[in-house]
């Protein structure tokens, strides 16, 4: 039951991040020096998924070219002896194999995935959106695809959010089958927080049946008038199993201005190279706010 293949959305607009989104994919934006886009694509490999396809739209080509050999960029380095960065670039190509197909008409994150029926195939897949971030020591979806190895069943990463987030994101209903792990009944895109069947908000990874493909071609334009990936799993619910598990990580929202401000803090306050001077210049930063 090895899962091979991961669809990770990147068509859409990007309009929070006008005008840099104008010219730059806002999935090409960096999370210091790497772009969003890299973190889910080595979350899937790091899970032993060998094929990525992007669902991509016109003025997204810096994505595939990122992960595309860069023979210039290679003999430059060679010649320069940097072999560090060499490797780097290098591995960046032999990563994973990575396809694209073009989605033509924005109509939404559940249309997006059913674009990508005919590479998927009829096999188990992993959806990342990657927006969301997710750090954690196990990776998220290797977290869904256990699972997934358990139950046979779709799976999909949920975390408690506040009430007044609630209309924000995917909500899930049901009963708790196991630690951290619901067995789900219902679900709904974006309610209001007085008609939500839980505060479980499903957070952007994904392990789904290829039956969730017939599903989103028959579900009907829903929350803000877009067809709903969270609708094509609730289609599923009649003939298959949905698992819903509350990951263990810290979520990093990459998907405005403001949250990947406070990722890029987050992630250098990490890194070795850069904890130790950006840490103290922080605290000069606080001291000078109180
Ligand atoms: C999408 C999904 C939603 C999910 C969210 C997670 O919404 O439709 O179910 O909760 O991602 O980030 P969007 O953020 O595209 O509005």
């Amino acid at each position: 039951m090895t899962i091979r293949k991961a669809v990770i959305p990147v068509a859409g607009w990007g309009t929070r991040f006008l005008p840099a989104s104008k010219a730059t994919p806002k999935e090409a934006l960096p999370l210091i020096d790497r772009p969003v886009i890299q973190f889910a694509v080595e979350e899937a490999v790091a899970a032993g998924i060998s094929e990525v396809i992007l669902v991509t739209s016109r003025g997204k080509e810096a994505i595939e070219r990122y992960f595309e050999p860069s023979p210039e960029l290679e003999a430059f380095l060679e010649w320069k002896g940097d072999s560090a960065r060499l490797e780097q670039i290098r591995a960046l190509s032999s990563l994973a194999s990575i396809r694209s197909v073009v989605q033509h008409e924005q109509l939404g994150l559940g249309h997006a995935v059913l674009t990508a029926k005919a590479l998927v195939g009829d096999e188990t897949f992993a959806v990342f959106l990657p927006d969301d971030i997710i750090d954690a020591p196990t990776p998220a979806i290797q977290q869904l695809l256990d699972v997934h190895q358990r139950t046979g069943g779709s799976v999909l990463a949920v975390l408690r959010v506040p009430r007044e987030e609630i209309s924000r994101y995917g909500i899930v209903g049901g009963e708790e089958c196991g630690p951290r792990t619901y067995r789900v009944r219902r679900l709904v895109e974006k309610p209001k927080a007085a008609d939500a069947p839980s505060d479980l908000a499903i957070i952007g990874r994904y392990v789904l049946s290829p039956k969730v493909f017939e599903a989103l071609e028959r579900a009907k334009p829903g929350a803000v008038g877009e067809i709903q990936l969270t609708d094509g799993i609730d289609g599923l619910l009649e003939e298959e199993e949905v698992y819903a598990l509350e990951f263990e990580g810290e979520l990093l929202d990459a998907g405005t201005p403001l949250g990947l401000l406070k990722a890029s803090v987050r992630t250098a306050l990490k890194r070795p190279d850069l904890a130790e001077e950006f840490g103290s210049w922080l605290r000069e930063q606080v001291a000078r706010l109180e």
